[in-house]
């Protein structure tokens, strides 16, 4: 066992490398390497959970201007909030967000808990979040493991057991543990994921750069494009839908709020089918979609729109058509006649998922 009173020296050396060439210029590290309040390092890290830093600093910088505070955004509507997270997907995170956001204000006063174990009693912190905030914001002994640190402690111990399996997941951590300092452990974390972000690279990475180089083992073999070890997770089957753009003389389209549960719960879409996992049949298009007493003349956009979730390929065909009648009262019938509906410019779109955008762009290159 390492004695953890003494910083070891490859903590030392990384530190240094840390200090020098660190990004020391991003958002939430603008109070020396730290954000200025455990609300800050947190909603950095939900964001940068699954969005690379570059895509995060926009949405960052928006919400901390809209809510400084945590109880801002305790008080905030749960529409607005979804609004500023769309394009950042995964809109469950946005929820727990709020959530989290009240339970902090109402039941700790205003101030994230320091202990890894009690920030993981709250909505939506996980191992990962609970470790980062403790490390980062208050700076408490914790390991801290994302994809860049997992690359970095694959190369250095060659581990060559996939590190998206619980195995590798656990020799990942109990390598990072023998170099973890208890001094500056919120820095260490930080210096890992900028290694892992600058020099230890997915291809080809800085060697000569690095200041791991003499005890790294993929390096002293050469083996450094071989590591991580990660084992294909199954591609689910793709999934289907048609989605339907209807706009009026003025340009203005049809919206619908998607239902508060599932993918893209409580956002706001051009109507779909629902996603299936067999094509739907060109005649589906009037059986879904039925204004009522419209007869319209739908057109369809040539080609696709491809988005990929996580777990699955969804291909939508587009169909446009334009709507002359009356649109007051107005009901979309078939299966949206209970949807919540809108009709909205092209200046006041509300929060649109990616995958919305992407349809309306491909609607708008194809007009
Ligand atoms: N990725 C996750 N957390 C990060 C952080 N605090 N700084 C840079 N990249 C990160
Ligand atoms: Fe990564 Fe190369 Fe450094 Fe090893 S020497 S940790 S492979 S950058």
């Amino acid at each position: 066992m390492q004695d953890k009173t003494i910083t070891p020296p490859t903590a030392i050396s990384l530190l240094r490398w840390y200090d020098k060439h660190g990004r020391a210029d991003l958002p939430w590290r603008r109070h020396g390497g730290r954000a200025e309040t455990a609300y800050h390092t947190w909603i950095a890290e939900i964001m940068l959970q699954q969005t690379m830093v570059a895509a995060v600093i926009p949405y960052y910088e928006r919400f901390m201007k809209r809510w400084p505070r945590v109880s801002d955004l305790a008080a905030a509507d749960l529409d607005e909030v979804l609004s500023m997270w769309a394009g950042l997907g995964y809109y469950a995170r946005a929820r727990n967000l709020h959530r989290c956001a009240q339970v902090v204000t109402e039941q700790y006063d205003g101030e994230f808990p320091a202990d890894a174990e009690e920030l993981k009693k709250l909505p939506g912190i996980g191992d990962y979040t609970a470790a980062s905030v403790s490390a980062i914001a208050y700076d408490r002994y914790a390991i801290v493991v994302d994809g860049n640190i997992e690359r970095v402690m694959s190369r250095l111990f060659l581990i060559d057991e996939p590190v998206n399996q619980p195995t590798g997941k656990a020799l990942v951590k109990a390598d990072a543990a023998r170099l973890w300092p208890t001094q500056r452990s919120g820095d260490f974390a930080q210096a890992l994921m900028d290694l892992g972000a600058m020099v230890c690279t997915p291809k080809d990475p800085k060697c000569n750069l690095c200041p791991w180089q003499k005890n790294c083992k993929a390096f002293a073999t050469g083996r450094m494009n071989e590591f991580p070890v990660k084992i294909k997770t199954k591609v689910n089957k793709p999934r289907y839908a048609l989605a339907f753009i209807v706009t009026d003389s003025k340009g203005q389209v049809l919206l619908q709020q998607r239902p508060a549960s599932g993918l893209l719960g409580g956002l706001w879409d051009v109507p779909t089918t629902p996603w299936q996992e067999t094509r739907w049949a060109k005649s589906a298009k009037s059986m879904v979609f039925a204004p009522s007493g419209q007869a319209l003349d739908w057109q369809k956009l040539p080609g696709t729109v491809r988005h990929v979730f996580s777990h699955f390929p969804l291909e939508i065909t587009v169909y446009k058509a334009i709507w002359s009648g009356p649109k007051k009262p107005l009901d979309p019938g078939g299966q949206f006649s209970d949807a919540k509906i809108q009709w909205a410019g092209a200046s006041e779109l509300p929060a649109l998922s990616n995958l919305m955008q992407k349809v309306l762009t491909h609607a708008r290159d194809n007009a």
